[in-house]
């Protein structure tokens, strides 16, 4: 684990971070700091300390790759506060990555490729924020064993999703990517859901002891936030046949 984060405010970092965005216009430099601003995840996130072990760190469905641009605004507002992970973003969308590779590359290795079907390097901490709930179940698998494939025994998975037994707030949730996929063209997409509890049942099942919390606060949305280890292999087996 690397010395406890300097204390540059999260106000002035999110600012920082988010102006990388200006080289791909006004829109994605406004939507990411919105969002570093707006969505509680990415402070939550910033503080905790599994995000700052050294290593490589793989950001699975990165998007505009905003977590990655927070690391490097610590960078650039106190140098020498931090020794920072190898850092890689893994985005499907070639638009997308794109922007993110703009903002954050280098030193950010940002890998235009859907998940499934790309080599990944091993890693110590993985990150999947609201990324799940857009596929099948089945592809849901697939994504979480490619992920869980890279990821070190002993490292840090820590997952974003809604929860399906939220209530009135994940039928906001619901709504939101309804109206999203709508107004997006990807209307035909077939989302997934899961409980709370139906997703510690699958990390369970994958090898990783997660707890969760609820990762919502100041929005309407029901989400939850999962920070799980994986556990050591069963005796007799190899690291290869996780999860
Ligand atoms: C709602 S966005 C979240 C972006 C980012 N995780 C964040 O928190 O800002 C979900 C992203 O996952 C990407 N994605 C979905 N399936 C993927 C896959 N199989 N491989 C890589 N990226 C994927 C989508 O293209 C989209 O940009």
């Amino acid at each position: 684990m690397t010395p406890p984060l300097a204390s540059v405010p999260f106000e002035k970092l999110l600012d920082v971070a988010s102006l990388r965005y200006r080289k791909s216009g006004i829109t994605a430099w406004q939507f990411g700091r919105g969002k570093l601003r707006h969505d509680p995840l990415y402070r939550a996130v910033w503080e905790r300390p599994e995000l700052h072990r050294t290593g490589t760190l793989i950001d699975i469905g990165c998007g505009q790759g905003l977590i990655l641009a927070l690391f490097l605004a610590q960078q650039t507002l106190a140098p020498s506060s931090i020794e920072i992970p190898k850092l890689v973003g893994v985005e499907t969308r070639p638009g997308i990555a794109q922007i993110a590779r703009l903002a954050v590359s280098p030193p950010v290795e940002i890998i235009s490729a859907d998940i499934r079907h790309t080599p990944l390097p091993r890693s110590q901490t993985v990150l999947i924020f609201d990324v799940l709930h857009m596929m099948p179940a089945v592809d849901q698998e697939s994504v979480l064993d490619a992920a869980l494939t890279s990821l070190e025994v002993g490292g840090t998975l820590m997952l974003r999703e809604a929860d399906a037994a939220a209530g009135w707030r994940f039928r906001c949730v619901a709504l939101a990517n309804r109206l999203k996929a709508l107004t997006r063209g990807y209307s035909s997409r077939d989302f997934h859901f899961r409980s709370k509890d139906e997703w510690l049942t699958v990390l369970e099942r994958k090898g990783i002891q997660a707890s969760a919390e609820p990762m919502s606060a100041g929005t309407p949305f029901g989400n939850v936030l999962f920070v799980g280890y994986k556990r050591p292999l069963a005796p007799g087996c190899s690291d290869r046949d996780e999860p």
